[in-house]
């Protein structure tokens, strides 16, 4: 059983109200596995060179990233010159805050933006490039993080094998509790834990 850094505000295991959480979302699994072992075509490693094909996946990261942003607001600007926005007059010198986390369950921009739907993200056009103003888990313009090419690299490659060598479970009756703090970088209340189920047959890890 491995301990895992993650939360989530609490809610019973196996309740069947709208998924809303990476972790128990059983309808995830199936399509996430079935990628990673068509990708892998029988070798027991998921290489780097395979994940541009892997499209659930990639989706399923940045939903995680949409409701889980890591830096939730962003680092502090200051407004240049004059503006007005949505009616409001902003002078320049205004220090403006950034609220990612809070664009990513706006209403008005993402449908059920509480539930976690992987399917946001398939067949449409929104990347780590910072144009796509919705969806900012990396920032924007000249601030934006340095390091977006190199995280994303090295989580999709450690979740596609993740995901391809073990079924991960929540321990029975568990209750998790994904509550976090408030601050500028995202950190949890408490743990919780996962079960780790070897279910790959080439593998010997
Ligand atoms: C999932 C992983 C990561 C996330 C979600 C993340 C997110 C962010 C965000 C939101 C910012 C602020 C951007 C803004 O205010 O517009 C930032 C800044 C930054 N990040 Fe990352 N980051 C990640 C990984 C990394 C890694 C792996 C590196 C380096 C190897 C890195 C280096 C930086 C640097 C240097 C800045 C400051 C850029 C500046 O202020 O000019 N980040 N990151």
């Amino acid at each position: 059983m491995m301990r895992l850094d993650y939360r989530r505000r609490k809610r019973r295991v196996g309740d069947d109200e709208g998924s809303k959480d990476p972790l128990d979302i059983p309808y995830c699994r199936p399509w996430l596995q079935q990628e990673v072992t068509e990708t892998a075509k029988g070798r027991s490693t998921i290489l780097e060179e395979d994940l541009g094909n892997m499209h659930y996946l990639k989706a399923f990261i940045k939903e995680i990233l949409r409701l889980h942003p890591a830096v939730p607001i962003l680092v502090p600007r200051i407004s240049t010159q004059d503006v007005k926005l949505n009616g409001y007059d902003i002078p320049t010198g205004t220090r403006v805050i950034v609220n990612v986390w809070a664009i990513g369950r706006d209403h008005e921009i993402w449908e059920d933006p509480e539930e976690f739907r992987l399917e946001r993200f398939l067949n449409n056009s929104i990347d780590y490039n910072s144009v796509n103003f919705e969806w900012l888990p990396f920032g924007s313009g000249r601030r934006k993080c340095t390091g977006v090419q190199f995280a994303m690299a090295i989580i999709e490659l450690a979740l596609a094998n993740l995901v391809y060598k073990f079924d991960f479970t929540l321990p029975k009756n568990m209750e998790l509790d994904m509550s976090e703090r408030y601050g500028y970088g995202k950190s949890s209340c408490n743990w919780f834990y996962v079960n780790f189920r070897d279910i790959c047959s080439l593998c010997n890890i």
